[in-house]
């Protein structure tokens, strides 16, 4: 029988509700970093519950709608012990292109009745908006899940990547539990005065950092864009091309010598340094393997030294933009 690994836990939005501080994203196992692999992917997600990484999270952009479908196929089992967070807002079409963003109330209604059919579940414990809509007011398109809400098919409601102002805004139509935003060692956008992560700890927003391994890149496995498969979404990536991908190589190797001097691994440096950012913040990293599941769960437990601290919060972000 496989061990649990105790993770320490924090809350969810303004409830009592306690989640690991390490998650599971479950977006590479169906689309964006190379070939996908189902029955690997399964047997990744049993795995997790197993050891107690129960937060997972999805959208319905994600394949498009085959991540939902793949999680399904273990749900239907395993519902109760899953904390299951989707999104909607970013439209694609059959085909997987690009068609927009919409928050369009009855978007959203048609968007959360989707994912519940293609999850096979009756509720979905937390909802985030995936990027705000600029034609819709927010209060529209908040409005329009506060009662997913009331009727029982939404636990919580999250946003993702919108601004503080947008975050202020929606707040004061339903409580936002969750704020879900790029944060890890490059990537620190969203701190500061006035920013997003301050607005969370003022309205006691969990902030769920996404990409906290720099999509692969902070947990040294690359040394060349070849290194990525063809069809790897990451090669589109500015920060994963040419003179940038060179430049945060230098990043990397700071991150790995924190490792090797302390006797773990650059993912979980990487993982421990965000989780020890200030405020409500808990991690989904993602990945296709069960042994890194267990290997980033593990970061959870790991306290950075003052001297490790430093030397990693001194590091520059990545060179190269976010999205492309
Ligand atoms: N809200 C948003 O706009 C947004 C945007 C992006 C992502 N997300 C969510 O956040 C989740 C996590 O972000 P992400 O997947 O983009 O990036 P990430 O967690 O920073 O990195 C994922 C990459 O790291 C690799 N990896 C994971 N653990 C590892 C380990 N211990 N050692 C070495 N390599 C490891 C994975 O490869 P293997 O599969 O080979 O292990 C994968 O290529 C996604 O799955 C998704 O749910 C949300």
């Amino acid at each position: 029988m496989t061990q649990k690994i105790e993770q320490p836990t924090r809350t969810l939005g303004q409830s009592s509700k306690a989640l690991p501080v390490v998650g599971l994203g479950c977006m590479g196992m169906s689309e964006f970093y190379g070939q996908a692999d189902e029955s690997r992917s399964i047997q990744t997600l049993h795995h997790a519950l197993d050891i107690g990484v129960t937060h997972w999270d999805t959208a319905d952009m994600y394949g498009p709608h085959r991540n939902e479908i793949l999680l399904s196929k273990v749900l239907g089992e395993r519902r109760q012990e899953v904390f299951l967070a989707t999104k909607f807002g970013i439209v694609r079409g059959d085909n997987g292109s690009f068609k927009g963003v919409s928050g369009h109330p009855d978007y959203v209604r048609q968007s959360c009745e989707g994912s519940l059919k293609r999850l096979g579940v009756d509720h979905i414990d937390l909802y985030y908006q995936h990027r705000p809509d600029p034609s819709v007011p927010i209060a529209d398109t908040i409005g329009a899940m506060s009662r997913l809400v009331e009727e029982g098919k939404v636990g919580a409601i999250g946003l993702s990547e919108c601004s503080a102002d947008t975050l202020r805004q929606a707040h004061s139509v339903h409580p936002i539990s969750a704020y879900q935003g790029e944060l890890s060692l490059w990537t620190r956008v969203h701190e500061g005065a006035g920013n997003v992560q301050e607005a969370c700890a003022e309205l006691g927003i969990t902030f769920v950092a996404y990409s906290p391994l720099g999509r692969g890149f902070l947990t040294g496995s690359f040394e060349k864009p070849s290194d990525l498969s063809e069809n790897d979404w990451r090669r589109t990536n500015p920060r994963f091309k040419d003179e940038n991908f060179r430049k945060n190589l230098a990043l990397v190797e700071v991150v790995k010598d924190v490792a090797t001097q302390r006797g773990i691994t650059a993912a979980q440096v990487a993982l421990a340094w965000t989780i020890t950012r200030p405020g409500n913040v808990i991690t989904i990293p993602g990945t296709t393997k069960a042994h890194r599941v267990t290997e980033n769960a593990k970061a959870a437990s790991i306290a950075l030294t003052a001297q490790e601290l430093e030397r990693l919060n001194a590091l520059p972000q990545a060179s190269g933009a976010r999205y492309g």
